[in-house]
This record gives C-alpha cells, structure tokens and sequence, in this order.
C-alpha cells in the first residue's frame, strides 16, 4: 500500500490507509452523505463517486462535501509479514497498473446498467477504458499488463492492443464499452479509436452473442430446475443482449440503450414474467438473429487490417514521444552494455 494512499476492501466495506510509513488506519468505506460505497483513495483523500465527496486519509474528516460527517474509523489489525529475504520484483513506475490508468487512458466510458438505460436507485456505476502503453515499456523483458482492474471500485481497463484483438473477435462486452453512449474521456488516439467502431463489426457477431447468450440460458435453466425460478437480473440481460445482437445484425448498428424497452425488460427484472413468456421470448429472439444473420448489411469479416495500422501508428507514436522512460530504456540498455558499445 502506498504511503499516503489506501486501499478499499469492497467486500468487506473498509478502506484501509496509510498516511505515513507503518501507520496505518481504517475507516468505514460507506459515505456518510448518502451511503455510496467510496471508490478512490487519490491525493490523500478518500472519494466518494456520487456528490463528490472527499474524505481525509489521516482521521476520515471531510475535505469536502455535500457529507459533513466524517467517515467512522474501524479497528484494524496490522500483521507483519516476515521477508522471505529476496528483494521485491523491480516493477518501472510507468509500469504501474494505477500510473497506466491515470497517465495513458485514451479511452474511459460508463457501461453496465447506467449505458443500457437500466439503472434503477442501486445501479453501481461500471467504468471501463483503454489505454496505451508507452511503447518504451515493451522492450523490456516484463511487459506492461494486457488488462487492469481498478484502481477505483467498479473500473476495468484494457492495453489497447489487447482491446482490438478482443473487439476483432467481436466479444460482446468490448463491442459494447466501444458503443456506450456515456463517454467519459477521449484524446486523439481514443477518438481515433470511436471511429473505427464499424471496422471491428462483421457476421461474427451471430455466432459470438448468440453463443453467449446459450451460455446464459444455460445458467438460467439450471437454476429454474435448481430452486424454482432464475436470477430475473441475469434473465433480463438476456433478452437485452439477445435483442441488441437480432438488431445489429439487421442494420449493422450496435444499439446499447434499450430505449422504449426499458419497462419491459425491468418487469422482467422484478420477476413479473413467467417463466415460459420468458423463454418463448427467448426463443423467439434467438430465431430472428438467426433469420436476420442470412441477409445482414456487416461483411463477412472485420476490417482487420485498418485496425492493425491504427495501432501500429499509435505504437509508433508513443515510441517517439520523449517520455519519461525514455532516460528508463537508455539506462537499462546501458546496464546491459549495449549502450557502451
Ligand atoms: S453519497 Fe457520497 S457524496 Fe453523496
């Protein structure tokens, strides 16, 4: 845990800080505006994503409102873990999941329930992006992560080589976060990226959504034979995720807000549809993807090659920025002897 910085333990509702070196204190992770799990602990502060909030790392006082009730401390045990002797792996700072995030995110939108125009009063906010590492990072033996989870609660990032591979292979959940109409943060290479969204797009989206949604039903199945009924949120999304694919296939746009569906697939939500409206639903669904896959306006294949020399020229770019791993790259080739050639 870095010094003055923390950490939140989601699960069990904590954040855990420490703002000087070996102290250590805790408090509980619930804002006591109106109750939003906190999401980031930045710049000595604990933030709470929903008003704003900001709450200190030493004694959990307000910085700032709306909350004017500091944050309760909790009582927390610190266990010293004996060092096993070897030094600690030598990590780049640049290579840090959190400086990834926070210097070279190209791309930052909202997704889950708020992009699909499902969010009800306890709809948590899913943040998704892209980022680019700097090229410089790739020439070391340890590359930088293909994907990073966090640093806030709720956020999921991709490297953006990793992000098209997925996205050419037309897995639904990056089609999507390439889709969302809640757009955080875009630069240059991120816009570039918004507008290759119909490269990534080709028939292989029958077969992945479809497979997806089988994969689900599945599930559900096994519940309703399990304990009677399925979860109604996994049934919900669905039919949401069956009627995006059936649409998209039909007009080679991929929709992510379910628009006037909105009541029905939240009745389904609340189990207020039988379960065999449900799966005739489904079924039906499934049918009409099926129907509009023979006759749909996306080409067979994604523009592959299009999307390669976006990232080719964004690798090419980041490698001529001078950075700061420019001084990094010269010192470890020069630790090598290479340099001294
Ligand atoms: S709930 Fe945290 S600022 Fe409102």
């Amino acid at each position: 845990m870095p010094v003055g910085g923390g950490r939140i333990l989601r699960d069990e509702k904590i954040v855990v800080t420490q703002p000087e070196v070996g102290e250590f204190k805790a408090f509980s992770a619930i804002c006591t505006h109106q109750h939003c799990l906190v999401s980031e602990v930045k710049d000595r502060t604990i933030d709470c994503p929903c008003h704003g909030s900001r709450f200190r790392i030493t004694d959990g006082s307000v910085a700032h409102g709306p909350a004017t009730r500091p944050l309760p401390e909790e009582r927390i045990a610190v266990e010293e873990i004996p060092s096993t002797g070897r030094d600690p792996p030598r990590t780049l700072p640049g290579m840090r999941p959190e400086t990834l995030v926070r210097d070279h995110t190209i791309y930052a939108c909202v997704m889950g329930s708020r992009a699909f125009g499902l969010a009800t009063e306890d709809s948590d906010t899913d943040r998704r992006g892209v980022f680019l590492a700097p090229t410089a990072l790739f020439w070391r033996f340890e590359k930088p992560p293909t994907h990073i989870e966090g640093p806030a609660a709720e956020q999921f990032g991709w490297e953006l080589e990793r992000f098209c591979e997925l996205a050419l292979r037309a897995n639904p959940n990056i089609l999507e976060c390439l889709h969302s109409p809640l757009v955080e943060y875009a630069d240059a290479t991120g816009r570039e990226l918004l507008s290759l969204r119909e490269a990534f797009l080709s028939r292989r989206v029958h077969g992945t959504f479809v497979r997806y949604a089988h994969g689900q039903r599945r599930k559900l199945e096994a519940d309703v034979r399990a304990h009677g009924a399925p979860r109604w949120k996994h049934a919900m999304h669905l039919l949401r995720l069956l009627t995006s694919a059936r649409d998209l296939l039909r007009t080679g746009t991929l929709t992510i807000d379910v628009g006037e569906d909105r009541e029905p697939l939240l009745a389904v939500k609340r189990g207020e549809v039988p379960w065999s409206g449900f799966e005739a639903r489904m079924t039906r669904l499934e049918r009409e993807a099926e129907e509009a896959a023979h006759h749909s306006p996306l080409p067979a294949e994604p523009d592959r090659r299009r999307v390669e020399d976006f990232l080719i020229r964004a690798r090419r770019a980041s490698a001529l920025e001078a950075g700061p791993y420019d001084e990094v790259v010269q010192g470890v080739v020069r630790d090598g002897g290479v340099g001294q050639a």
